[in-house]
């Protein structure tokens, strides 16, 4: 019989709970929780929401899979729902999965192998632009070019142009919802109190710019080998498709999710990689060896376990996807507590990445090394998830991967980046955002 006693955590406010610690500084918030409490802690967001944080692997897979139809995503991840509308990081339930399986196949590796070109062309593009000696942000140049390679794979379309205001204007929207989680009270977004208003307008904007790439794809007399059009021509087995709302909703979130987190895990690993030479010059080693100057096929990449080692550990220390919820549809049990319905239950990349039962001894370091000797194989599954897992894991894993490679490796023979500060701050939003962009100088090779 599972304890109706909470698990343990720290006491918090009668009103606000744990919200004045979270809103202080959430990494370390609940770094502290898994470290003073154990495996599974709890917590309070305001006088009502109950959250427990998961840290153990066996407790982070019951949650994503072996109990995951007991599960919804939390209200964290609804409160995004204005701009995502019901496409598949946010829809639930049997729409959830009839979406699902509508676009899995635009995502099979043998597809997804299809897109490698555009990602190189894109990258060389960008390199033919940069000069020796440069100031950069590293976040936002990666930002563009992710974006472009999401634009092409997903729309066929050619970079708009007024991407940088685009971007500009989703961050802003992101921000301002983001802003909702820490609040107390949030009226709902049709009450017009001037935060909402500002969210109701960058929406709509938003929507504006993603049903324009639409209408520009469709407007193509042959369809293109692009997601999108292939999201338009998939049937589900019952031979419907998919509407032009949700059309509109699955385009929003894959260009979204698509792109932000791949230039994150680029942005992060080239600070890592500023900040460690050594793992670096064994890098240009191996492409040197392996491609010789040239930017890599897909046959390449199965040859370049040291590329594929440094993305591994850049993504564990520093997971663009931090922390993921659900919030239980009905009484469910978890490591012997009672998890009510309604209660919601955070896993935290960030704190069981640094686990020194899996990583240690010394779980911050970055040591790409560590992969190389078949950890991934002798870890229990869940102590490592950058990409979530069960059911809802990232369907875009294949694609980040490819293109986080082969973007590392044909930037990576061609320049490098001096970052000035020591430390980069980390500013956690939807995703893992450094604090200041990290600022860089290009160096040419
Ligand atoms: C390094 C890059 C990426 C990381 C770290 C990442 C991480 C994640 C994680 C952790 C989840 C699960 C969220 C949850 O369980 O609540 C997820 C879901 C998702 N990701 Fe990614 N992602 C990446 C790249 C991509 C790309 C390139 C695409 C599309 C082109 C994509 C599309 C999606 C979608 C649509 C979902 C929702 C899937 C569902 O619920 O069925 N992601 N991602």
């Amino acid at each position: 019989m599972p304890s109706d006693a909470l698990p343990p955590g720290p006491k918090g406010t009668l009103i606000a709970g744990n919200l004045r610690e979270f809103a202080r500084d959430r990494l370390d918030f609940y770094v502290k929780l898994a470290r003073e409490y154990g495996d599974l802690s709890s917590f309070r967001f305001g006088p009502f929401r109950r959250v427990f944080l998961a840290n153990h692997p066996d407790l982070i897979e019951q949650v994503l899979v072996t109990d995951a139809k007991h599960y919804i995503k939390h209200f964290g991840a609804r409160n995004y729902m204005p701009v995502l509308g019901n496409g598949l990081v946010t829809s639930e339930g049997d729409f959830w999965l009839r979406q699902r399986r509508l676009s899995q196949p635009a995502f099979l590796k043998q597809r997804v192998l299809d897109y490698a070109p555009v990602m190189t062309d894109l990258t060389n593009a960008m390199l033919a632009r940069w000069r020796t000696g440069t100031a950069v942000s590293v976040h936002t140049e990666f930002g563009a070019l992710t974006s472009a390679i999401a634009l092409k794979t997903l729309f066929g379309l050619d970079d708009p142009g007024d991407r940088a205001a685009f971007v500009e204007r989703l961050r802003a929207a992101f921000l301002l919802l983001t802003g909702r989680f820490e609040k107390l009270v949030n009226f709902p977004l049709w009450v017009p109190t001037p935060h909402n208003v500002r969210i109701r307008r960058a929406v709509a904007h938003l929507r504006r710019v993603v049903d324009g790439f639409i209408a520009t794809a469709r407007a193509r007399k042959e369809p293109g080998n692009d997601l999108l059009s292939r999201l338009v021509a998939a049937q589900d087995h019952d031979g419907s498709r998919m509407t032009e709302d949700q059309i509109r909703d699955e385009a929003m979130t894959l260009y979204l999710a698509g792109h932000e987190t791949t230039a994150l895990t680029l942005a992060w690993s080239w600070f890592l990689l500023a900040k460690h030479p050594d793992a670096e010059r064994k890098l240009v080693e191996e492409w040197a060896r392996v491609l010789g100057g040239r930017a890599p096929t897909t046959d390449d990449l199965h040859n370049l376990p040291y590329t594929d080692a440094v993305l591994a550990e850049s993504m564990r220390v520093y997971p663009a996807v931090y922390l993921i919820g659900r919030e239980a549809t009905k009484d469910l049990e978890l490591g012997g507590y009672r998890v009510r319905k309604g209660y919601t239950v955070f896993m935290s990349q960030w704190v069981t990445h640094r686990d020194p039962r899996y990583f240690g001894p010394d779980p911050d370091a970055f040591r790409p090394e560590r992969w190389l000797d078949g950890l991934a194989k002798r870890l229990p599954k869940y102590a490592y998830f950058p990409f979530g897992g069960g059911p809802r894991v990232c369907i875009g894993n294949t694609f980040a991967l490819m293109e986080a490679a082969i973007i590392l490796a044909t930037v990576g023979q061609r320049y490098r980046f001096t970052v000035d500060t020591e430390e980069v701050g980390t500013n956690p939003q939807i995703t893992l955002l450094p604090a200041n962009g990290i600022p860089a100088t290009l160096q040419a090779r």
